[in-house]
């Protein structure tokens, strides 16, 4: 990600499915995505990636947050755009992304936390060898009030030492 991408930050983090999968409230002008970007592009903790399509086009966005290089963990998040989804663009980033982390990191687990009724995110982690670690009850803010389960997955080094990825677990090649 660069200072370039704001434009597309602020025309995707606004889209229906991709705000109502985040906590945080989207940003409400341009101004507001210049700051998603730059804080983004300059906190030591998030290690950001723009997807693009064939063409160059933006199709999404990957990052690790909360990266914590003394403890030697980290999360990983992705969005797809919805023109892009459902052609394995998010297992096939959280393979690279997994890949490079532990090959370039000091990080012994990486994890990511999706809502429970997310069958696409929970599916990319399982094809990407993140085992599923459990629930994690009323997790954030829902629509209207209500409370929202996650459940996180990981994996750590010693998997991924094993070969990776582990083909026989499905998803994009
Ligand atoms: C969730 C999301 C990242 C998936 O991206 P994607 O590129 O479509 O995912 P993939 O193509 O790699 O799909 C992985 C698997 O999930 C399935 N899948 C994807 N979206 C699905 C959906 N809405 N419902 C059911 N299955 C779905 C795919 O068919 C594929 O299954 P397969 O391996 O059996 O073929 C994307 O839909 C998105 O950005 N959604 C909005 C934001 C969001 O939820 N982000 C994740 C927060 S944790």
């Amino acid at each position: 990600m660069t200072e370039a991408d704001v434009d597309f930050a602020f025309n995707f983090l606004r889209e229906e499915h991709v705000a109502y999968a985040r906590t945080p409230a989207p940003p409400q002008n341009i101004e507001g995505a210049q700051a998603w970007v730059t804080r983004s592009v300059t906190t030591p903790s998030i290690v950001p990636w723009v997807l693009e399509d064939s063409t160059g086009a933006g199709a999404g966005f990957i990052n690790l947050q909360n990266y914590d290089p003394v403890a030697g963990v980290t999360e990983v998040g992705f969005l797809v755009v919805p023109a892009a989804r459902r052609r394995g663009l998010a297992t096939k980033a959280l393979r690279a992304v997994t890949e490079w982390t532990f090959r370039n990191l000091p990080v012994h687990r990486v994890y990511l936390v999706h809502d429970l009724t997310n069958t696409g995110s929970c599916k990319a982690a399982l094809a990407s060898n993140y085992a599923t670690e459990g629930i994690l009850r009323s997790a954030r803010p829902g629509p209207g009030g209500i409370r929202l389960d996650s459940e996180i997955h990981a994996i750590t080094r010693a998997d991924f030492e094993k070969g990776y990825p582990i083909a026989s677990r499905g998803g994009a090649e």
